[in-house]
């Protein structure tokens, strides 16, 4: 590919990326947060999925599982290598919205001191860390929750 194509190619790219990072947004958007901040922000069993489910937010959930890595640890499939399955019928902690979101922005030990508690129903590999500082954007932690609830057999 010589200079020129290349060059436009990447300005096509930043067109679509502009244009993609400033679609409006399907739902109210009220006052955004962070994803740690929404955590102190919200009392204990209040948070809520706010956007509405569909295939292509399934699929985008599913990049960012795979992105944010929590592949490593639960398996390109979710069933888990040393981890527990995020595709079966059980859940450790809860499968509710609230549960979920505060597990996988807080890790295990911080979700524990919140007086959350595990079941027994999961072998106990180790710790989950927290992923709030690495999924800063509330909105893709709901997708990947999307996606995981998609392919859990306890939704
Ligand atoms: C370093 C390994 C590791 C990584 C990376 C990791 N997890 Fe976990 N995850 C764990 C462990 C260990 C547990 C179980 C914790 C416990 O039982 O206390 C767990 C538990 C969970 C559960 C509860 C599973 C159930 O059946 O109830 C979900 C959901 C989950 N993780 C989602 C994620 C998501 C989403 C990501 C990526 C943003 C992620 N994890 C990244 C290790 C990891």
């Amino acid at each position: 590919m010589n200079r020129r194509l290349t060059t436009s190619a990447a300005v096509a790219c930043g067109i679509a990326m502009f244009a993609l990072t400033n679609a409006p947004s399907s739902h109210a958007d009220d006052a955004k947060m962070t994803t740690l901040e929404r955590v102190k922000a919200t009392a204990k069993g209040e948070l809520k999925n706010p956007i509405s489910i569909s295939p292509e937010i399934i699929d985008e959930g599913k990049t960012l599982y795979q992105q944010k890595t929590c592949s490593a640890c639960h398996g390109a499939d979710g069933r888990g290598i040393h981890c527990p399955s995020v595709v079966n019928d059980a859940w450790v902690y809860g499968g509710d919205d609230d549960t979920l979101f505060r597990l996988i922005a807080l890790g295990s030990e911080d979700l524990g001191k919140g007086g959350y508690s595990r079941g027994d129903k999961e072998i106990i590999a180790g710790p989950m860390p927290g992923f709030g500082e690495a999924i800063q954007d509330e909105t893709d932690l709901w997708k990947i929750i999307a996606y995981i609830r998609s392919v859990s057999a306890a939704k």
